[in-house]
C-alpha cells in the first residue's frame, strides 16, 4: 500500500474513551472502535439505508447500527452470524511512537447481500372494517441494546 494513503488521526490515548466513534478522515467516513486492547476501523455507513455506525454501540466485537440494528463486526467489517457475506470496508490502523494511523485504502470492499424483507415492509392493501391506525417506529430497540448505549453515552461524557 502507497505510503500517501496513511493518516494521522491523533494520540492513541485520546482515542481509547468512548470506545466507539465516527471520524472523517480524507473525506472518507469511518467508525472507530477500541476494546481490549484493539483499535478497529470500518466504514461508518452501514450497507442497510446509510445509517452512521459510529454513532452506535458495541455488542461484543460488533457495532450495532443506531438506526435498524444490523451489525457489522468492529475490525473485520463483515455482518454478523448469518450475514458474514454483508460487508462494510475495513480499514488498517498502525501505532508508531504513540500515534494512531489508518490507511484510507479500504483493505476489503463493501458488499451487499439482499436480507429477507421485514414483515412490515410488505405492500399495504386496505382490508375490510373500521379504519385503524397503528404508529411504528423504525428504530429497534430493546433492553440489552438501551443498557449498551446507556454505558456508551455514559462513557462518551467523560
Ligand atoms: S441503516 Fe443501519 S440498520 Fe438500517
Amino acid at each position: 500500500m502507497a505510503d500517501q494513503n496513511w493518516y494521522k488521526i491523533g494520540d492513541v490515548e485520546d482515542f481509547k474513551i468512548p470506545p466507539l466513534r465516527e471520524i472523517t478522515i480524507n473525506n472518507i467516513q469511518i467508525a472507530l472502535s477500541y476494546q481490549n486492547d484493539k483499535f478497529g476501523a470500518i466504514s461508518n455507513i452501514c450497507n442497510h439505508v446509510g445509517g452512521p455506525l459510529g454513532q452506535g454501540c458495541l455488542d461484543g466485537e460488533y457495532i450495532v447500527c443506531p438506526w435498524h440494528n444490523w451489525k457489522f463486526h468492529r475490525t473485520k467489517g463483515f455482518g454478523e452470524p448469518g450475514f458474514e457475506q454483508d460487508k462494510v470496508p475495513q480499514y488498517e490502523l498502525k501505532i508508531e511512537d504513540g500515534v494512531l494511523y489508518i490507511n484510507t485504502e479500504s483493505i476489503t470492499t463493501r458488499h451487499k447481500t439482499p436480507h429477507t424483507p421485514h414483515p412490515l415492509a410488505r405492500k399495504i392493501k386496505r382490508e375490510e372494517g373500521k379504519i385503524r391506525v397503528v404508529g411504528i417506529s423504525t428504530t429497534i430497540m430493546d433492553q440489552k441494546i438501551l443498557d449498551i448505549q446507556r454505558q456508551t453515552n455514559f462513557l462518551k461524557l467523560q
